[in-house]
């Protein structure tokens, strides 16, 4: 009988042992991700045909972690290759942007002024967007460095996510009266591809309710979905 006993109790302490890892790793509760298929995904964020065209067509990329629509992942790596499109969508307008300032293509100073101001909010979305990319990378809000010191998990997810697109709507605002200009269509497209990534980044951390300091996001995420 008491041999019994001692038996349970030693399979109880390691059954606690085992358990342990799971909650030591980073020190922080780790919340569970959803896993969803990216035809699902886009649909459940995309509120027009062109984002969801926008959104299949992002998690199909031969970049993306997902391999088919059909197949499940994590939405956190969903919402991984949707911010990975949108920086190297920065890069490649940042880069076209350089070539005709030095190339002598935009001789107004206005205009110039306004490629200035482009390049900061550029500067500021890509940023935000890395941090984006290593709070995923880490597992989500709440897993890794990021998910701290916050008052909610998802809270600097959502948070940077926003500034990412008040970065792209700084250049807009300032490009909005020369639409002729390249850079206008650049940061259009770039815009719904940070949006994009906001959404899917939803699917992890919800954006920030208005009243409770998260300002304009939610017409901020109104805008072209
Ligand atoms: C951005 O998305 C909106 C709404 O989905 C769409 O109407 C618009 O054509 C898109 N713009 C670009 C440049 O892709």
């Amino acid at each position: 009988m008491a041999t019994t006993r001692s038996l349970l109790l030693l399979v109880f302490l390691l059954s606690l042992l085992l358990l342990l890892p799971a909650r030591a790793g980073a020190g922080d509760w780790c919340p569970r991700v959803a896993s969803m298929t990216a035809e699902s995904a886009c649909n459940a964020v995309c509120g027009t045909p062109h984002m969801r065209e926008l959104c299949l067509g992002t998690l199909a990329a031969p970049s993306s972690t997902t391999t088919t629509a059909s197949s499940s992942s994590p939405v956190t790596g969903l919402a991984m290759a949707a911010v990975r499109g949108a920086l190297d969508a920065y890069a490649a307008t940042t880069a076209a942007a350089t070539t005709l300032i030095d190339g002598g293509a935009v001789q107004d100073a206005t205009e110039k002024a306004a490629y200035g101001g482009c390049m900061v909010g550029y500067g500021r979305a890509r940023l935000a967007m890395a941090r984006v990319a290593d709070n995923l990378a880490a597992g989500g809000p709440g897993c890794g460095e990021d998910g701290k010191g916050n008052n909610g998990p998802g809270l600097s997810l959502s948070a940077d996510y926003t500034v990412g697109l008040r970065g792209m709507d700084m250049c807009g605002r300032g490009m909005m009266d020369y639409p002729a200009s390249p850079l206008y269509a650049m940061n259009l497209a770039d815009r719904n591809k940070t949006l994009l990534a906001a959404l899917l980044c939803s699917l992890v951390a919800p954006p920030p309710q208005p009243g409770g300091g998260g300002g304009h996001s939610q017409s901020l995420f109104a805008r072209g979905n």
